[in-house]
């Protein structure tokens, strides 16, 4: 059982939570990515729904599928919305943004009546912070904006470096909004709400990638005996 048909077997899961008529925010990510696939399929065979894609690349494949799109201005209340996440703990607190669009991702599922985190049961962690925490940032002054994220993550309990994401090209890479990303490699976040206030009062941090209290339930899949088990 590989880590596609786990995430396959995850989106699956969530397509039964999908209502005719609902307005739905469309996630970013393989898994998500996954989702929409299945989405797709039951829209082609009738399904009637409204996505709202937290990512220009999830717009270009919802709109490849044929899923009616509106965006959030259109549609600021939406029922569901069903995203992927690098990490998961058992208070449903969240590390998202490693595929850089956690700012469009948190302002649908904060718009969102229900959060629906789908992901291979890999992502799920006893603590959070393996995974690098992406911190968005505007690109001016990005030199003290970095200091300041590095000052703000020791004084929340944290130690390790804070990089720039870059593109294979060396450049920085750059967000859907034309931000940057700061990625804090810090290996345990011991207070992740401390440590996303102490990220908030830093002038320049546009959003964070803690998702903390916004995710209603998560669907993870594991492989058991050859198949996906699905909790
Ligand atoms: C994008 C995200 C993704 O949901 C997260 O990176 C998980 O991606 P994948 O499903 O490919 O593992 O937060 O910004």
């Amino acid at each position: 059982m590989s880590g596609p048909d786990l995430r396959r077997a995850a989106a699956a899961r969530a397509l039964d939570l999908v209502e005719p008529g609902m307005r739905l925010g469309l996630g970013t990510g393989s898994t998500a990515a996954a989702f929409v696939a299945l989405l797709g399929e039951r829209v082609g065979a009738g399904l009637d729904i409204l996505g709202v894609p937290t990512s220009e690349a999830t717009r270009a494949q919802a709109e490849s599928l044929g899923i009616r799109l509106a965006t959030l201005d259109e549609q600021p209340e939406l029922d569901l919305t069903i995203d992927g996440a690098d990490e998961v703990d058992d208070q449903l607190r969240l590390i998202k943004g490693g595929g850089a669009a956690l700012l469009r991702e948190k302002i649908v599922a904060c718009a969102s009546r229900r959060m629906v985190v789908i992901a291979d049961a890999a992502k799920h962690v006893a603590r959070l912070g393996a995974f690098p925490l992406p911190i968005e940032v505007n690109p001016f002054g990005l030199k003290a904006t970095h200091r300041a994220v590095e000052a703000a993550v020791a004084a929340a309990g944290c130690s390790g470096a804070v990089r720039l994401r870059g593109r294979p090209d060396g450049k920085p890479l750059v967000t859907d909004g034309g931000h940057y990303i700061l990625d804090a490699h810090l290996g345990a976040i011991p207070d992740p709400e401390a440590l996303g206030a102490a990220l908030w009062a830093v002038p320049g941090v546009v959003e964070h990638g803690l998702f903390l209290g916004i995710a209603d339930a998560a669907i993870l899949a594991a492989a058991r005996d050859g198949q996906a088990e699905v909790t």
